[in-house]
């Protein structure tokens, strides 16, 4: 069997399709490839002393593991002197990286997520890399990029996709022409179009949740997670499953495979609290994907991707998966 590269497939979507710009084209192949280098270390583990954490705590209030600092500093380099960005936002800094002068600027915000999933590092289950790109607003051309360029809505987003490193390596992305599979095929070192055209199953009897934090949860989805348990005799009339990698990556992916619904959703700890997640480089990124392979993710009763970002490292609640399942867990929002 040939695959296509990626390569291949995006030059196509510039050429023939038109789906993507020759900038962004780049970008993706520069984002891609540091998620190589990222994969690489991932699979060293104890033998390339990249496990375990650093003594430091990034703006999330989280300590650092030694993968989420290294992972931020390979998206950094590889994407610095490209020419086609004109700065970047990571969960791991505390604002943007603009690029710095020595190098060309182009016109394109690329936002990430370096590594996901960090407590399952040194526990040796599948992590991730998110990622998200802007344009950069027309009125920002000729001065300094500001934190404020980047609060845009998701449906802005000209592309967004990621890397999983678990039993085999793959990227999965959009440029808003459905949701395409790549696995890492180590050996030669590209990345091969493996699944074609994903598309996220309508129905499903799965469920992803974190049940440690039932009592702080929103009713409308205490009322699902309720349903969902009484199995074949309640309202839902199924048997539901369960599974919770405590990966947004993995977790995702899984969906994206077989169908499910992955909730994060807006709960009642610390005050003010709007959920884990990060709005501009984990939910955003992740619902246009699920979007673009049929699905829906919303934040309770509204769409995620129309969210006007208030601020760069913002949380949101996170529903996203299976249509049906979605679309129920949104009724029930919006009747509460
Ligand atoms: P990150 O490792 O980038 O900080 O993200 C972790 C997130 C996400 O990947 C996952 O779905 C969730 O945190 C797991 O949270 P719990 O440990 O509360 O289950
Ligand atoms: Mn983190
Ligand atoms: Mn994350
Ligand atoms: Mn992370």
């Amino acid at each position: 069997m040939k695959y296509k590269t990626l390569t291949q497939y995006l030059v196509e979507q510039q050429r023939e399709h038109k789906a993507v710009s020759a900038d962004v084209r780049l970008l993706i192949e520069t984002v891609s490839r540091a998620c190589k280098a990222i994969s690489h270390a991932v699979s060293k583990g104890a033998l390339g002393g990249v496990l375990g954490s650093l003594g430091t705590e990034n703006v999330q209030g989280e300590v650092q593991k030694k993968l989420d600092v290294l992972s931020n500093e390979i998206l950094l380099e590889a994407n610095e002197w490209g020419g086609n960005l004109a700065a970047m936002a990571s969960e791991e800094m505390q604002t943007i990286h603009r690029i710095p002068n020595h190098y060309p600027k182009g016109q394109n915000l690329l936002l990430f997520d370096p590594l996901d999933g960090s407590s399952n590092i040194d526990v040796n289950v599948s992590i991730g890399t998110i990622f998200s790109v802007l344009q950069a607003p027309a009125e920002a051309a000729g001065r300094e990029i500001a934190e404020a360029d980047f609060l845009q809505p998701g449906t802005r987003q000209v592309a967004a996709g990621y890397a999983v490193y678990g039993p085999q390596t793959m990227l999965v992305l959009t440029v808003g022409a459905g949701v395409m599979g790549f696995t890492l095929d180590r050996e030669m070192g590209s990345w091969l179009l493996t699944h074609e055209n994903i598309r996220l199953p309508e129905q499903t009897a799965e469920f992803a949740i974190n049940m440690s934090n039932m009592r702080h949860w929103e009713a409308p989805v205490r009322r699902y997670i309720d349903e969902c348990l009484q199995g074949e005799t309640g309202p839902l009339g199924k048997n539901y499953n369960m599974r919770w990698i405590a990966s947004m990556v993995a977790d995702v992916h899984r969906i994206l495979t077989r169908g499910g619904v992955f909730m994060y959703p807006r709960d009642a700890r610390a005050s003010g609290r709007k959920g884990k997640l990060r709005l501009m480089y984990e939910a955003n990124p992740m619902s246009f994907l699920v979007e673009q392979a049929g699905g829906r993710a919303v934040d309770g009763a509204g769409r995620i991707l129309d969210i006007q970002p208030e601020a760069l490292h913002q949380r949101v609640g996170v529903i996203l998966g299976s249509r049906e399942e979605v679309e129920r867990l949104q009724r029930y929002h919006q009747e509460a």
